[in-house]
C-alpha cells in the first residue's frame, strides 16, 4: 500500500487529505493536512474522529512536523507533544505518537522513516479490522445457530465503522463481513447524541454499503431488547484497561445495563492498541473528555432549503454539560472482539495480548 486508505490518503506531495466528518452525510468535503498543527487541529475540532483515525492522524502528524521541521528532533518532539494532547481518551493517539518517537530515535533518514512508520501503522490497522471482522462475523454466525435465527439484529453505539478505524472499522468490521458472507442482518443504529456520529456517520456509512439499518434515539435500545429485536450489542472502544473495563462514546454503559438486564449478549470490537495495559481500572483511572456545551445546545442539520445550519434546541441561559465517553465495566461485557480472537473482559486474558504484534 501506498499510504491509500478510505477516510485519509498521503497526496503526491506529501501532504495528508482526509474526509472532513463534520460535514457527513449531507456533503463528502476534504481537509488538506499540511502541518503539525494542521493534524492537531484536525484532531481537536473533529475533522477527524474515532480511536483509530485519530491515532493514523496523529502518526501522519509527526510525519508532518518531521517535514515541516526538516528533521529537527527536538521541533518534532515538541510538536509531537501537542498532537499527543490533542485529545485525552482514545489511548490510540498516544500509542501512536510514542511508536513514532520510538522509531526514529536512532533513525539517519527521519523524515521518510516518518512516513514508513505512519503508513506501517495504517496498514496494520487494515489488517488489524479485517481480522476482527472475520472473529466477530463466527460470533454472529455461532449465536445465530444456537439461537436458531434466520435473520440478526445487532445494535451499536455512535460510529466505529471505516470512518472511525481502517479500513473496515472495528463494530462494523463484522456486519460488512456478515453482509460478504450473504448472512441476513439488520443494524440498530443509536444516533448518538450530542454529535450524532450514529445518525450521521453510521447511517451513512451501512447505506452506502446496502446493509439493512434502522436508525434509533439513544433510549429506545432498552425497549428493543424487552423486545426480543436485539440479539447483539457491538460497540467500538476508545480506550480498555487491564482489568476490562471499556471506554467508549457516551452513552455505550447504558446499552451494557439494559443487555445485561435482558440476556442479550454485549461485545466491544477493537484492536490490541486500543488496550490501556497500564491502566488497571478503566471505572476510576481512565480520563473522559469534557466537551463544549455547544455541542449539546446546538444541533446541525439539512433545512427544507438544502442548506446545513446549526440550530439551537435549548433555552438560553440552561446550562448544560457534556461528558464525552463513559465507562462500561468488564462485567458487563460478554467478550472483546479482537484480532487475536475472542478474549474474556479480564486480566489475564487481556495481558496475554500484550506485545504481540499484528498477525499478517
Ligand atoms: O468522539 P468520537 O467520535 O471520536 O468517539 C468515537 C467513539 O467513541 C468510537 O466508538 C470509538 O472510537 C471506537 S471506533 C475506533
Amino acid at each position: 500500500m501506498q499510504g491509500i486508505y478510505k477516510p485519509l490518503w498521503l497526496k503526491n506531495n506529501g501532504d495528508l487529505e482526509v474526509i472532513d466528518q463534520r460535514y457527513l452525510p449531507f456533503e463528502k468535503k476534504t481537509r488538506v493536512l499540511k502541518t503539525a498543527s494542521d493534524a492537531c487541529e484536525a484532531i481537536k475540532d473533529m475533522t477527524v474522529r474515532g480511536a483509530g483515525v485519530i491515532g493514523n492522524v496523529a502518526a501522519f502528524g509527526v510525519y508532518l512536523a518531521a517535514r515541516e521541521f526538516d528533521a529537527d528532533i527536538a521541533k518534532i518532539k515538541e510538536a509531537s507533544a501537542m498532537i499527543r494532547a490533542s485529545r485525552p481518551t482514545a489511548v490510540n493517539l498516544m500509542w501512536a505518537v510514542d511508536r513514532m518517537l520510538a522509531h526514529i530515535r536512532h533513525s539517519s533518514d527521519v523524515v521518510n522513516d516518518c512516513k514508513r512508520e505512519a503508513i506501517a501503522i495504517a496498514d496494520e490497522d487494515v489488517l488489524r479490522t479485517q481480522k476482527i471482522g472475520a472473529f466477530g462475523c463466527d460470533m454472529i454466525e455461532q449465536i445465530m445457530a444456537d439461537n436458531k435465527l434466520k435473520t440478526f439484529n445487532i445494535l451499536t453505539h455512535c460510529n466505529a465503522g471505516w470512518l472511525a478505524i481502517l479500513d473496515s472499522g472495528s463494530a462494523l468490521a463484522p456486519m460488512y463481513e456478515a453482509q460478504k458472507r450473504g448472512i441476513d442482518i439488520h443494524v440498530w443504529v443509536d444516533e448518538t447524541r450530542p454529535r450524532n456520529q450514529g445518525a450521521s456517520l453510521t447511517s451513512w456509512e451501512l447505506l452506502d454499503a446496502g446493509i439493512p439499518h434502522t436508525i434509533i434515539p439513544d433510549n429506545t435500545g432498552g425497549h428493543l431488547m424487552q423486545h426480543g429485536q436485539v440479539d447483539m450489542v457491538i460497540t467500538g472502544a476508545d480506550r480498555v484497561a487491564a482489568n476490562g473495563d471499556a471506554a467508549n462514546k457516551i452513552g455505550t454503559y447504558l446499552k451494557a445495563l439494559a443487555a445485561k438486564d435482558n440476556g442479550v449478549p454485549f461485545y466491544i470490537a477493537l484492536p490490541i492498541n486500543t488496550f490501556d495495559f497500564d491502566c488497571e481500572n478503566g471505572v476510576r483511572d481512565i480520563e473522559i473528555e469534557m466537551r463544549s456545551e455547544d455541542e449539546v445546545h446546538m444541533m446541525q442539520g439539512m433545512n427544507k432549503r438544502g442548506d446545513v445550519e446549526c440550530v439551537r434546541i435549548t433555552p438560553e441561559g440552561s446550562k448544560a454539560i457534556n461528558y464525552g465517553f463513559d465507562i462500561t465495566p468488564a462485567r458487563l461485557i460478554t467478550g472483546l472482539i479482537t484480532e487475536m480472537g475472542v478474549i474474556s473482559p479480564n486480566k489475564e486474558a487481556i495481558l496475554k495480548l500484550k506485545g504481540l504484534s499484528t498477525p499478517t
